[in-house]
């Protein structure tokens, strides 16, 4: 009796997308105006999906509670009207894109959440552009 319990949540925050091994023009042929060296912002929706048992005691996969402080504390907190090139150590090596930010976010809270729970990260960048990583 397996389910998928997700929170959503919101953070805003600037980046700039681009390769240090690359010139200015080679960025800007990839990431196009993501590039922008003077950086841009995002809106971002953060979805985390946790998938177990349904516990017979609660009727819960997980405490929602419990989700909502893990993620507000290990992520929100960390990203939140940051510069994320700038502002998160993480990045300082890594390129900002959706796929690594969702990257990042997984493996910060598969440290926090039991692991008899799977666990899925998905990060909308806009309306339209979304991604989902699980760490596989
Ligand atoms: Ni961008």
């Amino acid at each position: 009796m397996k389910a998928t319990a997700c929170r959503k949540t919101h953070f805003n925050a600037a980046h700039r997308l681009m390769n240090p091994a690359w010139d200015d023009n080679r960025n800007k042929e990839i990431f196009g105006v993501c590039s922008n060296p003077n950086y841009h912002g995002h809106n971002y929706d953060l979805i985390i999906k946790v998938t177990g048992d349904i516990d017979p005691a609660t009727g819960y996969v997980m405490d929602m509670k419990l989700l909502k402080e893990l993620t507000d504390k290990h992520v929100i907190q960390k990203f939140d009207h940051k510069n994320l090139n700038l502002d998160v150590d993480e990045f300082r090596q890594l390129n900002p894109t959706a796929e690594n930010i969702a990257m990042i976010i997984w493996n910060i809270l598969r440290k926090e959440i039991d692991h008899k729970f799977s666990l899925s990260v998905v990060l909308y960048e806009t309306e339209r552009n979304f991604v989902e990583y699980t760490g596989k």
